[in-house]
């Protein structure tokens, strides 16, 4: 297990060549070109700290500070206090003025994890800052400073639910997500798993001085495909605690922890599936056979799971760059069936974001890339 993944250091790069990370990667050098607000949402552990990082150091904002301040588990006071700083006597304790995270990061860039869950209080201190740009420090009489700070929040929580229940903003909502990116689960890109734990398993066996185990092709299988519900931090869990314990070069199926080995059938399912999809594909698009006898039908008989259909509804989308319509007829239905399709995609929760597909045209884009920058910055603005 060897490979340029195994020079890199922990949180500096972004592993992975899924088409999601690959597009990603595309997105982010172009988010770091301008000084727009970036909302980064996905589940815990999918990586979204690493991207912030990433797009701090590729900005023209890497020589100052990136400051990262973590939102849930704060009481309001000491949040409040620590992003804006307080004055000398403002509170018991507070011996002499110090300046808050705002202020530390002027030039460079705040990254405020879990912004989901502040309160509605910190939401409309937040709001006013990006309004203004002022600090007002806890205990002071008017606002003391102006900074020039790039915000990147970040959330696994799904704020337009939070907004539906009077949780969140929406007038904040729409501040902070001008950029979005969206981290997928490690379960949907799983062709990132072996390039992952080889990374991990190099880089602990480093740290540890121990020797560098390898995967079996039947451990690897399994690993592949596991659900991960922890993401990429289970992953990396994971590893450490393999390469601490691996008595032998050599790690088996029977190595492995318990929860990581899919039933029987399933294991040889996955395989099989690829190929179960490549046929379907084949099928609609060069046997001209509709989608509602090739997919559907077997779909709504359970012979099919979601992500067998998020694959395949990828696929097909990769080939319209992301257009629906021009996906209708590759899937040969009529034109009158386009809400029915989409309708069934989205009651089965399958629909996918279409701009996924679509932002592979911001590389065919005419001019040089700042045009192509402002472009995106437009579309996403506009998003
Ligand atoms: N694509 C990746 N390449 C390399 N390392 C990664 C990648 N994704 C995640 N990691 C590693 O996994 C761990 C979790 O990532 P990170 O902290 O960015 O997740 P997160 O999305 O911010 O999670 P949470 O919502 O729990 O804060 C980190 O140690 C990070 O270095
Ligand atoms: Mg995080």
């Amino acid at each position: 297990m060897r490979g340029p993944a195994a020079m890199q250091e922990d949180g500096e790069h972004l592993i992975g060549q899924s088409p999601a990370i690959r597009e990603l990667r595309e997105e982010l050098h172009y988010a770091a070109r301008s000084d727009a607000k970036i909302l980064i949402t996905g589940e815990s552990g999918v990586g979204k700290e690493v991207l912030a990082r990433l797009i701090h150091r590729q900005s023209n904002r890497s020589r100052a500070q990136l400051v990262t301040i973590n939102c849930a588990g704060l009481p309001d006071s000491l949040l409040e206090s620590e992003l804006f700083g307080h004055v000398r006597g403002s509170f018991t304790g507070a011996y002499r003025d110090k300046p808050g995270l705002l202020e530390t990061a002027n030039g460079g860039t705040i990254f405020m994890d879990e912004v989901g869950e502040m309160s509605l209080r910190m939401q409309a201190l937040l709001l006013r800052f990006l309004e203004s740009g002022e600090i007002q420090r806890v205990g002071a009489e008017r606002a003391q400073a102006r900074v020039d700070v790039r915000v990147i929040a970040a959330t696994n929580r799904n704020l337009v639910d939070r907004i539906a229940t009077k949780d969140f903003r929406e007038d904040l909502y729409y501040r902070l997500n001008v950029i979005h990116l969206t981290m997928p689960p490690l379960r949907e890109r799983r062709e990132d798993v072996p390039e992952l734990l080889e990374f991990f398993v190099a880089h602990y066996s480093r740290r540890h001085a121990l020797p560098v185990p390898s995967l079996t092709p039947e451990a690897l299988a399994h690993l592949v495909g596991y659900h991960w519900p922890g993401n990429v931090r289970e992953l990396k869990n994971f590893v450490e605690r393999l390469v601490l314990r691996a008595r032998r070069g050599v790690i088996t199926p029977a190595d492995l922890p318990m929860e990581t080995i899919p039933p029987p059938q399933e294991a040889i399912r996955e395989p099989v599936r690829g190929a179960a999809i490549d046929r379907m594909y084949e099928r609609m698009v060069n046997g001209r056979e509709p989608f509602w006898t090739v997919v559907y039908e077997p779909f709504m008989l359970r012979d099919m799971t979601r992500d067998d259909l998020r694959a395949l509804i990828s696929r097909g989308l990769e080939q319209t760059r992301g257009s629906y319509r021009l996906l209708v007829q590759m899937f040969n239905m009529s034109e009158a069936d386009y809400k029915r399709f989409l309708n069934f995609l989205r009651k089965h929760d399958c629909q996918m974001p279409f701009q996924r597909f679509r932002n592979i045209t911001v590389r065919l884009e005419p001019g040089g890339a700042g045009e192509a920058a402002a472009q995106y910055d437009r579309r996403h603005a506009e998003a």
